[in-house]
């Protein structure tokens, strides 16, 4: 790479390191960074018009209206990188969590920083920790890595088994805990996620992806960050925000693990409209007990209905949840896409659940509906039960290469 200028200044501290790319860092660079929608939409990713979309666990509800203004008053100063709006949002969230500026970054999502600790803490030797089941992004980058993947079954009550994953991996270099948990909605509580901390073995990190936090009254980890422990913890604004397509997400931790961070992805400039809608978002302090008491209602009322019927579920603290189909998931999944009702995928350790995200209620009777149809036989996924390519604008999403050994 040609020298910069000396005068060149980097825009802040955060922006320093990369000039210093190790060799395995340029390697993980080449890497794909897989999001949720790449998972839940590998097979169909075009949608026919009006389907009812509960695949990815998105929001129906998208950005609220002062983060809408927001981004659409930025949009005149679109040919500036205004990189001062990064800033703004680093400070909001570094004051609104007690912590130093340092100990915040911002990213175009939480996928970037996830797959990025991955590439800086595991190796050929340092193995990476997981729930089964749980968020298979992380268990795509080891292994495209080299590192070994270590799944270590849920508790009975689905929360992590910290101590399993513990004894399980003396060499790890990251546990990667995800509470309330993708797929299952449950939560792992604080005492364990410390505890994990606290007997982790040197040089690792314990990786908390809080995607989910702001669905359930379950206390943050952040406090394990402000004490300085070897915690990375990740949030994103796709969720309880609404934003997955405006792309904005959040890591935090002490600066040096930060620093590992950035040097496999650099640092880029954020777009302003994410910016901007993430900052109002924030500052915005009925949006995150609205949006819970909106989500929980719903979801009650799922349960309940799904009670009534005598059907099976795993009960969820976040904005999805684990739906038994009694039966190998995969006919249902496609019966209910006959439907126009786009669930979630499955996961092979639970062959005959399928996750759905919560949508609105009205999204919600229609999968009701849709489901009632699937487990009295009603409509079944035999010939024709997944729409043609040109009904659907079917398209094979391109996972090829990534391939999940563990
Ligand atoms: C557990 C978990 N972590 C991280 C992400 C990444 O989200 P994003 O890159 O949109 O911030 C997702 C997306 O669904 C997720 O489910």
């Amino acid at each position: 790479m040609a020298p910069l200028n000396s005068d060149f200044k980097l825009p802040s501290a955060s922006r320093r390191s990369f000039l210093s790319l190790s060799a395995a860092a340029s390697a993980a660079l080449a890497l794909r960074i897989v999001t949720e929608p790449m998972l839940a939409r590998a097979r169909v990713h075009n949608f026919p018009k009006d389907a009812i979309r509960i695949d990815a666990n998105e929001n129906p509800l998208g950005p609220c209206a002062s983060a809408r203004e927001a981004a659409t008053a930025i949009v005149p100063q679109g040919g500036r990188y205004s990189d001062e709006l990064t800033d703004d949002l680093v400070k909001t969230l570094a004051e609104m969590e007690g912590l130093k500026l340092e100990q915040v970054r911002v990213y175009a999502g939480s996928s970037e920083p996830l797959h990025h600790t991955v590439a800086a803490f595991t190796s050929r030797q340092r193995s990476y920790v997981t729930a089964d089941p749980g968020y298979e992004a992380g268990v795509i980058t080891a292994n495209a890595l080299g590192a070994k993947v270590v799944k270590v079954p849920l508790t009975k009550t689905y929360a992590h088994d910290v101590k399993a994953m513990l004894a399980a991996a003396p060499d790890a270099g990251v546990f990667y805990v995800c509470s309330p948990n993708n797929p299952t909605g449950t939560l792992t509580s604080h005492s364990d996620i410390e505890y994990l901390v606290e007997n982790q073995p040197k040089g690792s990190v314990v990786l908390v992806d809080e995607a989910y936090i702001h669905f359930c009254d379950a206390p943050s980890a952040m406090d394990l960050v402000r004490a300085g422990k070897d915690v990375i913890l990740l949030r994103t604004f796709s969720k309880i925000y609404g934003m997955a397509g405006l792309r904005c997400g959040a890591v935090f931790g002490r600066p040096e693990l930060l620093e590992k961070i950035e040097n496999y992805g650099g640092w880029n400039f954020m777009p302003i409209t994410a910016m901007v809608a993430g900052s109002a978002s924030l500052k915005d302090a009925q949006l995150v007990p609205e949006r819970r008491r909106i989500n929980a209602t719903v979801r009650g009322e799922v349960f309940a209905w799904l009670d009534r019927n005598g059907y099976s579920y795993i009960p969820s603290e976040a904005n999805f949840f684990m739906l038994d189909t009694k039966r190998p998931a995969k006919p249902a999944i496609d019966a209910m896409a006959k439907q126009n009702v786009f669930i979630g995928r499955l996961w092979p350790v639970m062959p005959t659940y399928s996750r759905v995200t919560i949508g609105t209620g009205p999204e919600m009777e229609q999968f009701q509906a849709a489901f009632q149809k699937v487990m009295t036989g009603a409509v079944t996924a035999s010939v024709g039960a997944v729409p043609s390519a040109g009904e659907l604008g079917k398209r094979k999403r391109n996972l090829d290469g990534i391939v999940v050994r563990a």
